[in-house]
């Protein structure tokens, strides 16, 4: 694979961007919004300087990076020349679904469709084109130029060729692929959602205060950062949204998002983004 296109130049995308260019591969960042595309380029820009400035990376290595990537405002433009598309917009289904079917029609016939979904069924998303074989999975982790996982999901039809291709890639890009099958939630979310969730009936429940139940779970589980410390990072609009279609989906109680949660979405309290979540940030 030698092209990726990059649909999206927000949070995700830039960084998918950013660590493929990085990879040596040409890549091109579409967004829709011209404003948002700039942001996306600029802080590709900003995180490369950044590294450069740890010593993670050689100063000559910002400009060269920054020389493969090229960016596009309309889709079926950005992705005529893709041996792969990695779609990273908003957490919407139906945005996706129709995105897919203008990605299959505009992309070349043997390109992979990779989405970045954090909940939606790639089985779903790939029935709506005529290559549901290659369709996959590709989930990356927030800040994607730190993060190791890639976790893959294979829809129902997704062949063992573009699973082996994906995974090959992510190597390729320094990280470490896990393969996993689609179900609500896949693995990285179904397991880490209830835990935050329980953290937020704990509040709720008055057990105990943000930072003890963050302490604990920090000191006393070895965790980098508190589930409560991690749901704000996240932003509790997100974590709602995928608690949401666990419970839906698989239709236990133990999914069921906390009161307290959706509370504070209400408020408009969706952590770090908006300066407040359970704790609360300088702008
Ligand atoms: P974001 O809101 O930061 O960025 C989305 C970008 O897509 C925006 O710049 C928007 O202008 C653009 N866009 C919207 N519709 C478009 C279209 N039709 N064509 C081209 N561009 C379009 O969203 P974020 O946080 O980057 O999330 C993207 C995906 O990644 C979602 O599916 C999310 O669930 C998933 N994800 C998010 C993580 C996170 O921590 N934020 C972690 C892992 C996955």
């Amino acid at each position: 694979m030698k092209r990726v296109t990059v649909i999206g130049g927000g949070t995700m995308g830039n960084g998918i961007a950013h660590v493929c260019a990085q990879g040596g591969l040409d890549v091109t960042l579409v967004d829709l919004d011209a404003d948002a595309l700039e942001r996306g380029l600029q802080t590709i820009r900003k995180n490369l300087e950044r590294q450069a400035k740890k010593g993670r990376i050689e100063a000559s290595e910002v400009e060269a990076t920054l020389g493969r990537i090229r960016g596009e405002t309309d889709v079926a433009t950005g992705v005529a020349q893709a041996d792969l598309v990695v779609e990273a917009v908003p957490e919407k289904a139906e945005l996706k679904y129709s995105l897919f079917r203008t990605l299959d029609e505009a992309a070349p016939e043997s390109a992979i469709l990779a989405s970045n979904t954090s909940s939606i069924s790639i089985t779903e998303i790939a029935a709506r084109t005529n290559r549901p074989e290659r369709v996959i999975g590709m989930h990356f982790m927030n800040p994607v130029p730190v993060m190791q996982l890639v976790e893959v999901i294979r829809g129902l039809a997704t062949s063992d060729e573009t699973t082996e291709a994906v995974m090959a890639l992510s190597r390729d890009l320094g990280k470490t692929p896990v393969e996993v099958n689609d179900f609500p939630g896949f693995v990285s979310n179904r397991v880490l959602m209830p835990m935050i969730n329980e953290a937020v009936f704990a509040l709720m429940e008055g057990v105990a205060e943000p930072e003890a139940i963050d302490t604990v779970m920090k000191l006393g589980m070895n965790h980098p950062m508190g589930p409560l410390t991690l749901a704000d990072l996240i932003g509790l609009d997100t974590c709602l949204n995928i608690l949401e279609v666990l419970h839906r989906e698989l239709g236990d109680d133990r999914y069921r998002p906390s009161p307290l949660l959706r509370k504070y979405v209400a408020a408009g309290w969706l952590g770090r983004k908006s300066g407040r979540g359970f704790y609360t940030y300088d702008a």
